[in-house]
């Protein structure tokens, strides 16, 4: 019922804003969020008056915004509110989207650990995804069971307060798959909640490391409250960074070997792209299984990496399943 109250309150507040006067002193934004109920008249936008399409500039095809005389205050009402919570059915959240940066302070990410065109990984092997960024003050979460999403985003110094995650996806048969992977799936995922090295240098560690297979990690950088980081300008490059890489049998052949087919595959693939590349001589490792494909890239790769994935071809038998092993998910 507490929305019926605010919703009362903003109509009097509009009243305020037509003809102005003092704010009140329990104000939500003279009290920077606290307990007011009443939307100031001064943190009423009026840039939502209007949809948009009179607008100097406004170009053919361009979709009429929606427009609210106040900051959209009540769009959630009577909806399934997000109220902090991971809603996995869906929700409307109506916390405003918080203070937002400058140009030059955008945040930005490199992955710089798995590396692109790099040596493939050995399966079943502790390594670290690393990311270095750039204008975040980093090592800040909330709760994300109770306050997703639940406050704005913050800037310290000019920049935004929050975190990062990595999530790492197995992309099947190819290091260039044509579908779009299923968002809901990850081998492995983790928020690093820490401030690295201080100096935007992240580290996140997967501890066992991954079955043979194609994977692309993804950095998803954070407010506080995780909402993704909102940033000032359009044209600007991403906050975030990818990297597809290869996990070949290396660390565990009978593994990888349980893996066939997409394992196999992802490695000639990886070994027939990355031709002069040291890479190809670990990925070709992992075509194991696949004798042809082992072969194929033999003869596009180079010598050496045909070589040893022949070697490295022998193949285990049976071994761990790879569904067991994706059950092994880091979340925090
Ligand atoms: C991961 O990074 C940590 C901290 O920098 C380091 O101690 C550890 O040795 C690294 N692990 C691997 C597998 O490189
Ligand atoms: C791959 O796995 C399938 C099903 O388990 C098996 O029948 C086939 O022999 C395996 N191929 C290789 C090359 O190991």
């Amino acid at each position: 019922m507490l929305y019926k109250q605010i919703s009362c309150a903003i109509a009097l507040s509009v009243v305020v804003y037509a003809n102005p006067e003092p704010a009140p002193a329990n104000n939500a934004a003279a009290a920077g969020g606290g307990t007011g109920t009443t939307l100031s008249a001064n943190a009423i936008q009026s840039g939502s008056f209007s949809d948009g399409t009179t607008a100097i500039g406004s170009e053919a095809g361009q979709a009429a915004s929606l427009t609210s005389q106040n900051n959209f205050i009540n769009n959630c009402a009577g909806k399934t509110l997000t109220n902090g919570l991971q809603i996995t059915t869906g929700s409307c959240n109506g916390i405003t989207m918080g203070d937002i940066p400058a140009k030059t302070a955008m945040v930005s990410s490199v992955i710089t650990n798995p590396q692109t065109g790099g040596a493939a990984i050995a399966s079943d092997t502790s390594f670290n995804i690393t990311v270095q960024m750039a204008n975040i003050v980093a090592g800040s979460f909330t709760d994300a069971d109770a306050t997703y999403y639940s406050a704005p985003q913050a800037l310290q110094g000019g920049q935004v307060v929050g975190h990062t995650h990595v999530t790492v996806q197995d992309m099947g048969k190819s290091l260039n798959p044509t579908t779009a992977l299923d968002a809901t799936q990850f081998a492995f995922f983790k928020g690093i909640n820490d401030a690295g090295n201080g100096k935007g240098l992240l580290t996140a560690a997967v501890t066992g490391g991954l079955p043979a297979g194609n994977y692309r990690v993804c950095t998803m950088a954070s407010a506080s409250n995780h909402q993704p980081v909102i940033m000032p300008v359009a044209q600007r490059g991403t906050a975030d960074d990818c990297t597809k890489f290869v996990v070949n049998g290396n660390g565990n052949t009978a593994n990888a070997a349980s893996n066939n087919g997409s394992g196999g595959q992802a490695a000639a693939a990886a070994a027939a792209s990355a031709v002069s590349d040291p890479g190809a001589t670990v990925a070709a490792a992992g075509a194991a299984s696949s004798t042809a494909a082992a072969g194929k890239a033999a003869s596009t790769g180079t010598g050496k990496g045909g070589a040893k994935g022949a070697a490295g071809g022998g193949g285990g038998k049976g071994g761990k399943g790879r569904k067991e092993r994706l059950r092994r998910v880091f979340i925090s």
